[in-house]
């Protein structure tokens, strides 16, 4: 038998807003659907308890107050992408979620970032735009907009690898790929077109591959410090796996946040210092 790698968590520091104002008002992907019943209470708890495992692992976690008019603003990963100190902060695609961009923008000002870009393109942060190490990956199809790639390139100055989403249930980078490491992925290979998919077999031979069940799960719309992953708890073959790659898995309950079309990942921005 092959032996388990030895993973180290690296120190993190997260951008989280509170669910205060989460609701599902209007439907802008698959998931959503105002007339289904959602619990407020259970998804702060939700929420709540996925700041605290954060915590426990001794990242650093930061809060974006939420605004009242905007029930998505929970999802802060779509705000801004954060590389190097450098701020490229997001530009929605639909007008219920605009105003959350601003919102980002004076946060970051208000904290002395003084490297802030207002993009020209359509990006939702890291809900399409993945870095891994010393790369981007970015996912087009559904939300941004393809020239949103090349602003992300110049403005950071890393190398883009431009992905492309096929099934509208995974309209978002983030809900059918996430980074384990600098050069590790999971992802669910369905989702992207056959030249992504065959990119990504020659980017990260190594990949774990997310059943059909574990993407419907949300599975993999996680976070991974190195060691820990933070995982919706019904993407069980992913968790199998990540277990046998040896990560230390734990997996939440999002049920609340789910019917948004949202889970751990999407709460999570990155704020990667230089
Ligand atoms: N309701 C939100 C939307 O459709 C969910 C965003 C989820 N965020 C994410 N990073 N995938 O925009």
């Amino acid at each position: 038998m092959a032996e388990t790698p030895r993973r180290t968590a690296t120190r993190r520091h997260y951008l989280m807003c509170r669910p205060t104002h989460f609701e599902v008002t209007y439907a802008i992907n698959p998931w959503m659907n105002p007339e289904k019943p959602m619990d407020a209470d259970l998804a702060l708890a939700q929420w709540e308890r996925i700041r605290d495992l954060y915590l426990g692992f001794g990242h650093e976690v930061s809060y974006i107050d939420p605004v009242p008019g905007l029930p998505d603003m929970v999802f802060s990963a779509n705000g801004a992408t954060v590389v190097d100190g450098k701020v490229l902060i997001a530009k929605f695609r639909h007008q219920e979620r605009a105003a959350e961009a601003d919102a980002h923008r004076a946060w970051f000002e208000a904290r002395g970032y003084t490297d802030i870009r207002v993009p020209r393109y359509v990006n939702e942060g890291e809900g399409d735009f993945a870095p891994a190490g010393r790369r981007i990956l970015a996912g087009a199809g559904f939300r941004s907009d393809p020239g949103a790639h090349e602003e992300l390139r110049e403005f950071f100055g890393l190398p883009v690898v431009g992905l492309t989403l096929t099934d509208p249930r995974f309209y978002h980078l983030d809900t059918a790929l996430f980074v384990l490491d600098e050069d590790l992925v999971a992802y669910y290979p369905a989702a992207f077109s056959e030249e992504s998919q065959d990119a990504l077999r020659r980017l990260y031979p190594d990949a774990i591959l997310a059943t059909r069940e574990d993407a419907d799960a949300f599975g993999l719309n996680a976070v991974s410090d190195g060691l820990n992953v933070v995982v919706t708890e019904t993407a069980t073959h992913l968790i199998d796996q990540l277990r046998e790659r040896g990560f230390e898995v734990h997996g939440v309950d999002m049920s609340e946040l789910l019917k948004a079309g949202g889970a751990v990942k999407c709460i999570t921005q990155e704020i990667r210092r230089p």
